[in-house]
Parts: structure tokens; C-alpha cells; sequence
């Protein structure tokens, strides 16, 4: 148990969201308001304001994090960005495999584990998402899932993988405003972490964060959970109240 005193991760997802204006804007706000936070926080924000982002998070204890990276290192790829231009801006993390992009632009499992090896090649914490659809959960698949969803980075990384922080994010949850129970998300982190430890002997290090609908009145409880290192937060990361009462929720 001696090593679970590790810090919570809170992990804000802009998504598609933002301007220059709102974004100095919110970034300010948080700057400002969570100056007693003890806990990580990081905000994974659209590519185009990485820069701007940079400036506005420099020297405080908030760190960068991008959406999405290519699983090529350079090259003919029109339109993507690869991780040594997101290290370039300072980005500590970046979301791989969300479930927006397995369901809107088609990436696989194998696709999930490329990108991850890019990220942790290029210097930059991945945070890994897998999570069960409602068809899934409700035909009783959604350990299979998430341990096949899991596997494919695990079999890609070998034993890189203590450098990773996975999200469970079910789909079902996200943006929806139907959170999983705290049973429902520590069930399924027990899961994650036992697959992890199979695979490391620093799987305790593992931040393994829950996303989905995580709110200022829900976010205690869950992160109260023994498996629960940090949350991914979508639409509640937007709000700078909202988002600084789910920081200070993170013990
Ligand atoms: P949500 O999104 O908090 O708006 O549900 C979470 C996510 O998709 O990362």
C-alpha cells in the first residue's frame, strides 16, 4: 500500500473547443484559482493554441497536453502533427485512442498502440482511452473490451508501459451526463490495473484516471475509489469553477 500515496492526475479535454479570447480567459481563471492544488493537472488542448496555451501555462503548475498525435515520425501526412512538434511546444501529454476518434475516424486498436509508441518515443506521456460502448456493457462485454483495447497497447510497448496513464472512459458516460457508479468504475480499474500488473512490476505507478461525465459533484466519490488515480474531464473541464472544485475534490 505504501506506494498508493501518489498524486492524483486531473486531466482537462477541451475537445473541439475554445478561442484565443476564452481561452486566456479560462486558463487565467485556473492559474488563479489553484494555487493550494497539490494534485496534477494538465489540459489537453486543440493544437492550434498548443502555443498559445504554452505561454499562458508557463511557469505554473498546470502542464499542456495535446488531443491526438500521428503514428508516423515526419513526413507526407497531410494534416497531421507529429510528436516532435508537440514536444517543441512543451506538451507533457497527449491523448491517444479516444473513443471520438475510434468511432469518428476510424482508429484501431493496432492504430491506438502505434500511436502510443510514437508518443512515448517522442518524450510525451500518453494517456491511453478505452471503454466499452452501452451495447457492449449491456451484453456483458465490457471487461473483454477494455482488456482487448488494453492488450494491443500493452503487446506494443512492452515494458514502456509503466510510462503510460490509461482513461477509462465509457461511452455510454461521456457527454451525456450518466456517470458510471463508483462500483461500476472501480470494478473495471481493478480490472485495468490487474491486466497492467501482469505486465509491469510498477503497475502501482500506473495513473489510471476515469472519464465520463466527471463533474464538481460527482468527481470526490470517484476519485475516493482505491484504482480511481485522476479523472479525464470533458465539458466540466470548460467551466473554470467547475473544473477548479473537481482539482480541489482530487486528494
Ligand atoms: P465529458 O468527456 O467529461 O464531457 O463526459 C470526457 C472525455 O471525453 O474525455
Amino acid at each position: 500500500m505504501g506506494c498508493r500515496v501518489k498524486k492524483k492526475l486531473i486531466a482537462g479535454n477541451w475537445k473541439m473547443n475554445g478561442s484565443l479570447a476564452a481561452n486566456d480567459a479560462l486558463v487565467k481563471a485556473l492559474v488563479a484559482g489553484m494555487a493550494a492544488s497539490t494534485c496534477h493537472v494538465a489540459l489537453c488542448v486543440p493544437s492550434v493554441y498548443l502555443a498559445q496555451c504554452q505561454a499562458l501555462m508557463a511557469g505554473t503548475a498546470i502542464d499542456l497536453g495535446a488531443q491526438d498525435l500521428s503514428q508516423h515520425e515526419a513526413g507526407a501526412f497531410t494534416g497531421e502533427i507529429s510528436g516532435a512538434m508537440l514536444k517543441e511546444f512543451g506538451v507533457r501529454y497527449c491523448i491517444v485512442g479516444h473513443s471520438e476518434r475510434r468511432q469518428y475516424h476510424g482508429e484501431t486498436d493496432a492504430l491506438v498502440a502505434a500511436k502510443t509508441q510514437r508518443a512515448l518515443a517522442s518524450g510525451i506521456t500518453p494517456i491511453v482511452c478505452v471503454g466499452e460502448t452501452l451495447a457492449e456493457r449491456e451484453a456483458g462485454k465490457t471487461e473483454e473490451v477494455v482488456k482487448r483495447q488494453l492488450a494491443a497497447v500493452i503487446h506494443a510497448n512492452g515494458h514502456c508501459i509503466s510510462e503510460i496513464v490509461v482513461a477509462y472512459e465509457p461511452v455510454w458516460a461521456i457527454g451525456t451526463g450518466k456517470t458510471a457508479t463508483t462500483e461500476q468504475a472501480q470494478q473495471v480499474h481493478a480490472v485495468l490495473r490487474a491486466q497492467l500488473k501482469a505486465a509491469t512490476n510498477q503497475a502501482d505507478r500506473i495513473h489510471i484516471l476515469y472519464g465520463g461525465s466527471m463533474n464538481a459533484a460527482n468527481a470526490a466519490q470517484l476519485l475516493a475509489q482505491p484504482d480511481i488515480d485522476g479523472g479525464l474531464v470533458g465539458g466540466a473541464s470548460l467551466k473554470a469553477p467547475d473544473f477548479l472544485s473537481i482539482i480541489a475534490s482530487a486528494p
